[in-house]
């Protein structure tokens, strides 16, 4: 129970990453509001939460819009009096393509909701996080510290969390509010897989194989991250980039052949995720 009467918010928290985060939040203890966009089934993993005796609400509306992340903050601290936590998860991968034929519009719609969205939720929940001491985690990617082809506009975003997340840290400090980015490397959610996400299928070969650890992790393996990062086990931590990336950054060529079918396997965990696969990885137009 390390975040045992904590407030938090995630972003995102319908499908993928962002769904472990809420159930494994709830688990250590916190009253969670689950945030995504009105199609996607933060509702369900609202009632999966409250069903096994955890604390949720939803909250659904596009939070790259100021009313919006106002509006969430606003939710929290009506439904549960306070907000201790912010998680930035949300954000998209409509593409996969070399600069030159790169669509301007994919560019546009991942501005707007990798970076935009942790803007405004950042600036919003700010002033309740300052009466709290809470803290903000923010999701990077391995995309933003190396160079990955076809990649490159998404890899930029993430590269601003980096370094918007390490700003935040240094200046928001003096109100006792603590400020991380977990990065994340392939991770089994919809946007890894060539049938749900942008990937082809000789991306998904090299990424597993450029992973020292020869699999993708699981979105529970990294949400266990942002859960230490969030607690107050993690008080003398801020401006961190976490790596969960079974070793990636650091690789080179195909060192996952070199791992044996048996350690390739996938913890299975223990939070069962429903919608690991439903992300939200084309653009849509109604959040263009
Ligand atoms: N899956 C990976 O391999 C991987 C690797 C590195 C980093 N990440 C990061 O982890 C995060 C989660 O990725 P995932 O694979 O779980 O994705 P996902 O698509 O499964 O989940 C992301 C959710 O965020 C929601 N969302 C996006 N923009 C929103 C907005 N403006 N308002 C409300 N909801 C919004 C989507 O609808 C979706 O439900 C992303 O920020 C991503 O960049 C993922």
């Amino acid at each position: 129970m390390r975040l045992q009467d904590k407030v938090a918010i995630v972003t995102g928290g319908g499908a993928g990453i962002g769904e472990a985060i809420a159930k494994k939040f709830a688990r250590e203890g916190a009253k969670v509001v689950v945030c995504g966009f009105p199609e996607d089934p933060v509702a369900d993993v609202a009632r999966a939460i409250q069903e096994e005796g955890g604390t949720a609400i939803e909250f659904t509306g596009d939070i790259s819009l100021e009313a919006n992340a106002k509006s969430c903050v606003e939710l929290a601290v009506k439904q549960y009096g306070k907000l201790d936590i912010l998680i930035n998860n949300a954000g998209v991968f409509p593409t996969t393509s070399m600069l030159q034929d790169y669509p301007t519009e994919a560019f546009d719609y991942m501005l707007r909701h990798n970076i935009t969205s942790t803007f405004m939720m950042s600036r919003a929940a700010l002033p309740e996080l300052h009466k709290t001491q809470g803290n903000i985690v923010s999701a990077g990617s391995e995309a933003g510290l190396i160079g990955i082809a076809e990649n490159t506009p998404y890899g930029g975003t993430k590269g601003f969390n980096h370094a918007f997340m390490r700003g935040l840290a240094v200046e928001q400090a003096q109100f006792g509010v603590r400020c991380n980015c977990v990065c994340p490397g392939p991770i089994d959610t919809a946007w890894t897989h060539k049938e749900t996400g942008p990937m082809d299928s000789e991306m998904e070969k090299t990424m597993v194989q450029a992973t020292p650890l020869g699999r993708r992790g699981t979105p529970e393996e990294v949400a266990n991250v942002y859960a230490f990062l969030a607690s107050d086990e993690a008080s003398f931590v801020t401006g961190a980039l976490y790596f969960v990336d079974g070793g990636i950054t650091v690789a080179k060529g195909p060192v996952g052949d070199k791992v044996p079918a048996k350690l390739k396997k996938e913890p299975e965990g223990e939070l069962n995720p429903e919608h690991k696969l439903d992300g939200h990885a084309q653009i849509r137009e109604e959040h263009q």
